[in-house]
């Protein structure tokens, strides 16, 4: 109830507690009600005896009522779980995925005290600033093609940024996104999963939106850049949001029904990392050479002195200089 209260004061200039009520059919003392709760979460509402009620603004929270408002989307985000606070977004999706939770539930908070990143690093996961999202996942896909999924992600992540800013993000295999030369999101991929069929996916976005990374310790603070720091002005997070998970219904659903290669030439466009010397750690491995390509399955193809080509399925990637432009 409270939504579409919320819902219908956004599209009015003005509208009476009595017309707001019938439309609704509750009382105008329980319309009351609805609209101090939503001024407890901190959204701005007048009210006037003679004139009704009148939105003023929104929380600037991402809170599940802002991001559905106009998010038209079939699967992801149709539910949305909001956490002030979490240890990782990860932790509470997992949680709800294990009980069940549908495909497509998207896990959002406003800060995470033991946020993740890949290779059990952490991710720097400051309050109100940043975007720090976890999507449960349950396709029908082999467990070897899931891989490809946070490639799917980082190319969604990509679309969303260049709606919402002037910005040129770039994508170093397989998904870190770099801006100005410099990153401004990741992405981490869990899953549970048996021998030939995957249980789900938890798929883990982290954008620096607004955050201000002079405050992050080294040695982030000289690797991280943020969307606002990048394009010199503050982002709105609900409309990233918004844009994040209808570009990742989008480039997703393309992806489950025509496979990874309806998705790879936008990879490739997007990508900063082919045609440049990589040097690679792949778990106790380290191999360096030119990055040739992305094979059909998402693989970084790498060429090393002796010219035989490695097929990287995972590791970090650091690019030591560009071949080609
Ligand atoms: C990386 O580049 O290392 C991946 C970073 C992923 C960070 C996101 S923030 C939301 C989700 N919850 C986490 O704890 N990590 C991911």
């Amino acid at each position: 109830m409270r939504d579409l209260i919320l819902k219908a004061l956004q599209q009015e200039e003005r509208v009476s507690g009595e017309q707001l009520g019938k439309s609704l059919n509750i009382s105008r003392t329980a319309v009351w009600k609805h609209v101090n709760e939503l001024r407890k979460l901190g959204y701005t509402i007048d009210s006037s005896p003679r004139l009704g009620y009148s939105f003023i603004s929104s929380t600037g929270l991402l809170l599940p009522e802002e991001i559905s408002h106009g998010l038209d989307t079939r699967i992801i985000g149709k539910n949305i779980v909001y956490r002030e606070e979490a240890t990782s977004t990860q932790d509470v999706a997992e949680e709800m995925a294990r009980n069940g939770a549908e495909d497509g539930t998207v896990v959002i908070c406003e800060r995470q005290t033991k946020g993740r990143g890949r290779k059990g690093r952490s991710w720097e996961s400051p309050p109100l600033h940043g975007v720090y999202i976890s999507i449960i996942l349950r396709p029908s896909l082999r467990p070897t093609r899931v891989p490809q999924v946070p490639l799917v992600a980082g190319v969604a992540t990509s679309r969303a940024i260049k709606r919402v800013t002037p910005l040129q993000p770039r994508i170093k295999w397989p998904n870190d996104i770099i801006i100005g030369g410099k990153k401004a999101g990741g992405i981490l991929t869990e899953m549970s999963s048996e021998v030939d069929r995957v249980n789900y996916i938890l798929l883990g976005i982290g954008v620096n939106v607004n955050t201000r990374t002079s405050l992050f310790p080294e040695p982030t603070r000289s690797i991280a850049t943020s969307l606002a720091e990048q394009c010199g002005e503050n982002v709105s997070r609900v409309k990233f949001v918004q844009c994040l998970l209808a570009d990742m219904e989008a480039v997703y659903s393309q992806f489950l029904s025509s496979g990874f290669d309806a998705i790879r030439e936008e990879w490739k466009a997007l990508n900063n990392t082919i045609g440049s010397r990589v040097k690679v750690s792949s778990g106790d491995e380290e191999l360096e050479g030119e990055a040739l390509d992305i094979d059909r399955e998402g693989f970084l193809l790498v060429r090393k002195e002796n010219g035989d080509v490695s097929r990287v399925v995972s590791g970090d990637v650091m690019l030591t200089h560009r071949l080609s432009s």
